[in-house]
């Protein structure tokens, strides 16, 4: 049995509110103790967690095999400077390219997603010589100064996030986001012909000022709304950036390590990026993210990138044990299979429910996306906030997001749970899910 909590609820938001600055928000939960899929508060209340500790805990909390591995590296050395040479660093280096892509197979070490972009904007910018980026209207790549000015823009993010932001930051070309729900070009898949890709080269060409370095986007674009890339787009985007010598960078920062069926979204496209951009659960629970690039794109000036604590023993004996176990288990498989079990609940949950605009389903990231009626699609805000916080009251933990992401704005509700999970949690998972859209949907009077 775990300990008894140190501090109550109560004591934690006093001292919290007193001392900490805590620039993501607050929910009104205290964990103290958390174990696979379930979460446990200071109260000893017990939450099923449908998005694996926010997309950190793919395996799920406290995975026995990677506490283990832990504690028996700590047995032997707790830190190793990225100076020096290190087992679990390169023992990890030499797995991420044998699970990566075709050619990519240098691993460029970072802290966060966020600083990890950066790295694969100083790859691209040292091979080609050039500063600009491509990137799109709804992406999200981080909240550095680089990364800032790459993510989504709105009036909320001018203020404070985004202003003055030009003295430090390259230049960035936005292009209109793939959306086959909301297009941006009001256009229809069955005739597109995959305008939105296409266009991008039309702003490669007419909207640069000196050259693009390199394309950055997610597979399956998370903050922006939960939504993937059409089939095809990727093979597009691959043939202008060779055609303008550009880096395809694609950020996986929420959508690799199993997370979509695949060990990395990239995967399903059939399309070999320059770089793979991961981060969140690269480390296994524990803090690291990286840059996995091809030998083309694998150049950087001495002292150009780096942080102190890079390459961490502990994150990477985590990170390397929670590659083998995906491996060995086939995780990818059950994030598909579970995948297409949630997708099969929900698509019954659209069918009943007027609130459900659209579902999106890859694997295990599973964005829901709430309107107000089904033919204007008005954003349902609101009503996804109000989710929620009635899914927390319900035992459940589910993620909002996008399009538009500073609060209370954004209507698709997300599901990513651990890619362990079993068909009995997805159904549990989804049982309380229709609760809660059925209670929002007598609050808010739809139907009524
Ligand atoms: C796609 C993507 N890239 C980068 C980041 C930034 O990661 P971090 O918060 O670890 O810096 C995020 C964070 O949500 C993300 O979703």
């Amino acid at each position: 049995m775990p300990d008894a909590p140190k501090l109550s609820q109560r004591e934690i938001d006093e001292l919290s509110a007193r001392f900490e600055i805590k620039p993501m928000g607050g929910e009104p939960l205290a964990v103290a103790h958390a174990e696979g899929v379930r979460v446990t508060d200071v109260n000893g209340r017990e939450y099923l967690d449908a998005i694996s500790g926010e997309w950190v805990v793919n395996l799920g909390f406290r995975n026995p095999e990677i506490t283990d591995a832990v504690i028996e590296q700590l047995g032997r050395a707790d830190w190793t400077a990225p100076l020096y040479g290190s087992s679990p660093r390169t023992l990890l280096a030499e797995k991420v390219a044998e699970v990566a892509p075709g050619g990519l197979n240098k691993l460029l070490y970072g802290l966060s997603g966020g600083d990890a972009v950066e790295g694969a904007m100083h790859l691209a910018m040292r091979t080609t010589g050039k500063d600009e980026f491509v990137c799109l209207f709804q992406a999200f790549h981080g909240r550095t100064f680089a990364t800032t000015a790459l993510s989504y823009t709105h009036p909320n993010m001018y203020e404070g996030a985004k202003k003055g932001l030009e003295r430090y930051t390259t230049r960035q070309i936005r292009v209109p986001n793939f959306n086959c729900y909301r297009c941006p070009f009001e256009r229809t898949p069955d005739s597109c012909d995959l305008f939105c890709a296409r266009f991008v080269e039309k702003m490669v060409v007419e909207g640069s000022e000196g050259g693009v370095a390199g394309i950055i986007v997610e597979p399956y674009q998370a903050n922006g709304g939960m939504v993937p890339a059409p089939d095809g787009y990727f093979q597009e985007l691959r043939a202008i950036c060779d055609r303008h010598d550009m880096a395809l960078i694609v950020d996986e920062v929420q959508t690799a390590w199993a997370r979509c069926g695949e060990m990395f979204a990239i995967d399903h496209y059939g399309v070999e990026p320059d770089m793979i951009v991961v981060g969140k659960a690269f480390g296994g629970g524990f803090s690291m993210s990286g840059v996995i690039v091809n030998d083309k794109y694998a150049n950087l000036a001495e002292w150009e990138y780096g942080f102190t604590t890079i390459g961490h023993p502990i994150a990477s004996t985590a990170s390397l044990k929670m590659i083998e176990i995906m491996e060995r288990d086939d995780l990818a498989a059950n994030a598909r299979a579970m995948g297409e079990r949630f997708g099969e609940k929900l698509a019954e949950m659209r069918e009943k429910h007027p609130l459900i605009g659209d579902v999106r389903v890859m694997g295990l990231m599973i964005g829901i996306e709430l309107v107000k009626d089904p033919v204007t699609k008005e954003h349902a805000h609101d009503e996804a906030e109000w989710c929620v916080h009635r899914a927390l009251e319900n035992g459940l933990l589910i993620g909002k997001t996008g399009p538009v992401f500073p609060p209370p704005a954004g209507n698709v509700l997300k599901l990513k749970p651990a890619v362990t999970i079993g068909a009995a949690e997805v159904d549990e998972i989804c049982a309380l899910f229709d609760q809660t859209i059925t209670e929002a949907e007598a609050h808010f009077g739809y139907g009524s």
